[in-house]
């Protein structure tokens, strides 16, 4: 399997920001955590962060050409960018949401995930744990369809 991992805005802070809360993991070692769980599902792995909407928009494009699926984290962009929604809607991977924070139990504003309507699932509130089981979640859909 060919997973795109992407992080959106501000998540290369991790570590350094509101590790309240978000933890005190820095991006690296959760791309680290994830490469090795990917290595032990036989699971390439081309994870990319950035603080551009366009920039994560081009990476779904190109993703259509050689994933299986999409893992994402689109941070705040999450509740607002129809610009992303409508990108993963018109690539078809199946995706699936990750968010370290419970968003259900924090701003009102994070309540509300514009993504998740295009996605498989979404996972949210288990700190970098999250991702893991994002990860694993996407993996078992994909060996099951
Ligand atoms: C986040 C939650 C978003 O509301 C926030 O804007 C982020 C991080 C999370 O992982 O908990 O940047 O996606």
């Amino acid at each position: 399997m060919r997973i795109l991992t992407l992080h959106g805005p501000n998540l290369n802070l991790l570590g350094q920001r509101e590790p309240e809360v978000y933890g005190r993991w820095t991006l690296a070692e959760i791309n680290e955590m994830l490469v090795a769980e990917a290595t032990k599902r036989g699971t390439e792995l081309r994870i990319l962060q950035s603080n551009q909407e366009g920039v994560l928009i081009d990476a779904i494009h190109d993703a259509r050409l050689w994933a299986n699926g999409i893992l994402i984290n689109p941070g705040a962009l999450t509740h607002y960018s129809y610009a992303l929604r409508d990108a993963l809607a018109a690539v078809g991977l199946p995706t699936v949401e990750v968010h370290l924070s419970n968003i259900h139990a924090r701003e009102e504003f994070r309540h509300r995930s514009v993504i998740a309507a295009v996605c498989v699932g979404q996972i949210s509130g288990f700190g970098r744990h999250s991702y893991r089981l994002g990860l694993a979640a996407l993996l078992d859909y994909l060996l099951e369809r």
